[in-house]
């Protein structure tokens, strides 16, 4: 930790703590969509989004990734600020075990080929012949049916690695070798699914797509390849920050949820800083109200990797602790540069893909909210679970959210509603180093903001809106379609 960092925290500190002072009187009045909204400033926002850029900058790789002290002072932050409110919220820090890549080495025929170890598969050092696998491995078919003392090499895209590595294992490999589908190394990849009892994970190295075809290109061409791995792993112990207000009814609980990590390119200011620091600003905000129904806050981690905070998170509740959750709310890239309003298309009208009972409903809260409070243009995107919504769903828990667009391109349509520039990233620095203080937008950042307010104070106050619960609530996440489409992101 720098002495500058710590003279900016300890500042920052200093102002909560004389918030907190006012903040918990006796006799507060139930919220209310305008007063939490009003509470809402911008520069208490970007105050909050330099403090996480100063967590990066101060880090060795200038990130916030899974693993680094951005990340841990980041996770330690929101912790300290919502700490600041004892009386007022329960909070815990969930730990979650991960095994990430540290460095690797490999040689074919010995050469030497730069590679990197993948997150989620353990350290080893491996030597054998190199198979290639066809298509994407992503199918038992595509598996020789023994791989017994071989590396796979198998191409990235369509599932994720995790299932390919898996598959790979149950065939008797003794490691893999993943190259890419895209342009640049595999720095920070991530096998994206917990390892389970029956596929234990085997070392895994990730390459670049150019020497994955060259590899390819000479085993087609009859060339035996011996390759040499080694990968070294540590097991971190991340954490989930969870908050929930003491108040309110206990078994009917709104809960909000961001994610406190970057990825390895850059300290993810808009991705996820304005979707974690939005909900901080309204979790401190809302202190000076009382609230009818719970209301819980979480920040999750290493969902860059692969949602697994929000995965582990839901793995270890209770079939009772799922049935408390109404309805869980994602918020993802508040303040990109290129904007639009999009809402999570909950209700299928637009993409044929919806959520458990109340997703709908959610959808039509927040376009209510866009048109007849907030009088915003909107539009509607494609509720494929891409976030940390995804494992709600999955467990049969309405979700719903908003966002401001990442590397999808601007339609003119949406520059006549929105303004910005047609043809043009939401976010040109999306998962890039210039996802920083200086890119965000404010004005989508405050609007999209007042948008959670609103979702939070409506359902603090009732669930009249919402369809009655159901208990024991069976899968009735999206389509196994719709999941594959999801995990496209990281595979
Ligand atoms: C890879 O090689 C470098 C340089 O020799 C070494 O510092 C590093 O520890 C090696 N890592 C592994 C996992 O073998
Ligand atoms: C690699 O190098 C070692 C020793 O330097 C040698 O014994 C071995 O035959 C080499 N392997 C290949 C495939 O060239
Ligand atoms: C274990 O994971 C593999 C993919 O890695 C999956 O195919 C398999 O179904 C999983 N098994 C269980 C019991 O979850
Ligand atoms: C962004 O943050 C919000 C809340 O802060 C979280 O719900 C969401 O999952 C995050 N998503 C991404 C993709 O960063
Ligand atoms: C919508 O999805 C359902 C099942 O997921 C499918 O049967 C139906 O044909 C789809 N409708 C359209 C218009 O794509
Ligand atoms: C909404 O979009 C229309 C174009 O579809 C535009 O004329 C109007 O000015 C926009 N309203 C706001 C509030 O931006
Ligand atoms: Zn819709």
């Amino acid at each position: 930790m720098g002495v500058w960092k710590l003279i900016t925290v300890a500042a920052a500190l200093a102002v909560a703590v004389v918030d907190a002072a006012a903040l918990e009187p006796r006799g507060q009045k139930l919220v209310k969509s305008d007063s939490l909204r009003k509470a809402l400033k911008v520069d208490a926002l970007y105050k909050k989004a330099e403090i996480l850029q100063d967590f990066a900058y101060s880090s060795p790789d200038k990130n916030r990734v899974i693993g680094s002290q951005g990340h841990q002072d980041t996770i330690d932050y929101l912790h300290d600020q919502i700490a600041k409110f004892p009386k007022y919220y329960t909070v815990e820090l969930q730990p979650v075990p991960l095994v990430v890549g540290v460095s690797a080495n490999l040689t074919a025929n010995n050469k030497t080929i730069e590679v990197y170890a993948v997150t989620l598969a353990p350290g080893g050092h491996v030597t054998g012949p190199l198979v290639a696998i066809p298509n994407l491995g992503c199918e038992d078919a595509d598996f020789p049916p023994s791989l017994k003392g071989s590396i796979a090499l198998i191409f990235r895209g369509t599932c994720s690695f995790g299932v390919k590595v898996g598959l790979a294992s149950s065939r008797g490999a003794l490691g893999v070798i993943a190259y890419n589908n895209g342009d640049g190394n595999l720095k920070g990849y991530s096998l994206s699914l917990f390892q389970n009892d029956t596929t234990p994970y085997i070392p895994t190295g990730g390459i670049s797509r150019g020497q994955g075809e060259a590899l390819v290109a000479q085993l087609e061409a009859g060339t035996e390849i011996i390759v040499d791995l080694t990968t070294e792993s540590k097991t971190i112990t991340s954490y989930n920050v969870i908050a929930q207000t003491k108040g309110g009814d206990q078994n009917n609980v709104i809960h909000i949820g961001g994610h406190s990590d970057s990825v390895t390119a850059g300290p993810g200011i808009n991705d996820n800083g304005s979707g974690s620091i939005a909900i901080l600003e309204i979790a401190i905000q809302l202190t000076k109200f009382s609230v009818n129904n719970a209301v819980r806050f979480s920040w999750w981690t290493a969902e860059e990797e692969g949602l697994l905070g929000a995965t582990y998170y839901v793995a270890q509740l209770s079939q009772a602790e799922k049935d408390k959750i109404r309805l869980f709310l994602d918020f993802d890239m508040m303040a990109s540069p290129n904007y639009a309003f999009q809402i999570y298309d909950g209700d299928g009208s637009a993409f044929n893909s919806t959520g458990p009972p109340g997703s709908a409903e959610a959808e039509k809260e927040f376009t209510h909210y866009f048109n007849k409070i907030a009088k915003l243009n909107h539009t509607e995107i494609e509720f494929d679970g891409r976030s940390d919504y995804g494992p709600f769903l999955e467990a049969g828990i309405a979700a719903g959210g908003i966002a401001g667009g990442a590397e999808g391109l601007k339609t003119e349509e949406e520059v006549l509603m929105f303004g910005g520039a047609s043809g043009v990233q939401y976010d040109v620095n999306y998962h890039e180093d210039g996802d920083t203080v200086n890119n965000l937008n404010l004005e989508c950042w405050i609007e999209m903001s007042r948008a959670i307010a609103h979702m939070v104070a409506t359902y603090a106050r009732s669930w009249e809106s919402l369809p009655p619960k159901t208990k024991g609530s069976v899968k009735r996440g999206v389509s196994d379609h719709k999941k594959t489409k999801a995990y496209q992101r990281w595979v």
